[in-house]
């Protein structure tokens, strides 16, 4: 493999950053290509068979065509459904992502916990499966937030987001039986920690956030120990659609220090 392979991290729009933020951490030497397929957002309200087909179409081309070292599917809603089919059909190391179920059971004093992510996430097998497994004894209630999604993208844009968006994600589980004691919110969508301080403002205090970010980021940095990362030029944002908000999303970018920009 050569030294500057990159990692490569897919998500529908700019929610891979999140995951990228964590393995700046743990691995600033790391050459990163971020994809976003702008072309086929939001993936959250699409059926899992067009979700599964995109994914998997979408990273045999990128696989083929950068060679990267590992492939992180920073995206809750393509993991849930696509993480095994996608291994099925790559030669290549492939992470998930998945809702941070197990660390909020743990966190939770009140017992009963908030699930945010999309609609094709919050309905999986998988986290029915999370829940199970980590959650017993618990209460999770779940909701889907398509509108936050469309906030955190206008954020990166530097748009200013109406602070109502945020407190009608919080009611979608605050109104819910029950929905009073939480105190704990998972964030099972990989755009949401870019407006977590907003959505903690809408909450108000006594609630804690848990994503899956550093978990993940930890993973990579150990499935790659001992390989030689070089990065040999500037790494990459890589849309699958060319469009206006590609230049609204430079200075986001060049924050999280993706200062090339390419369409496939
Ligand atoms: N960022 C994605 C996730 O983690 C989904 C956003 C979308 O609906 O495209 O689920």
């Amino acid at each position: 493999m050569d030294a500057d392979a990159p990692v490569l991290l897919f998500d529908s729009g700019v929610g891979g950053l999140s995951v990228l933020a964590e393995l700046r951490k743990v691995l600033p030497g790391a050459p990163v290509i971020q994809a976003m397929d702008n072309g086929g957002m939001p993936y959250g309200t699409k059926t899992e068979a067009e979700v599964a087909a995109r994914v998997c179409g979408l990273l045999g081309r990128m696989a083929e065509r950068f060679r990267p070292r590992l492939i992180c599917i920073a995206c809750n809603t393509a993991s849930t459904i696509a993480l095994g089919m996608v291994r099925d059909v790559l030669n290549v190391p492939i992470v998930g992502t998945f809702p941070a179920i197990k660390p909020a059971a743990a966190m939770t004093r009140s017992g009963t916990i908030g699930l945010l992510g999309t609609a094709a996430t919050i309905r999986q097998g998988y986290v029915d499966r999370l829940e199970a497994e980590f959650a017993q004894g618990k209460r999770l209630l779940r909701a889907a937030a398509p509108e936050l999604v469309g906030a955190a993208e206008a954020k990166l844009r530097g748009e200013s987001v109406d602070p109502a968006v945020f407190r009608r994600a919080a009611a979608l589980l605050r109104d819910q039986p029950g929905g009073d004691m939480i105190d704990t919110v998972v964030l099972a969508c990989t755009h949401f920690p870019l407006i977590k301080a907003e959505l903690a403002e809408a909450f108000g205090p006594g609630v804690e956030f848990v994503d899956g970010a550093s978990g993940i980021a930890r993973r990579i940095a150990s499935l790659l120990a001992g390989q030689e990362l070089v990065r040999s030029q500037p790494d990459l944002a890589l849309f699958t659609r060319d469009s206006a908000e590609i230049a609204a999303l430079q200075p986001a970018l060049h924050r999280y220090g993706l200062d090339r920009t390419g369409v496939l």
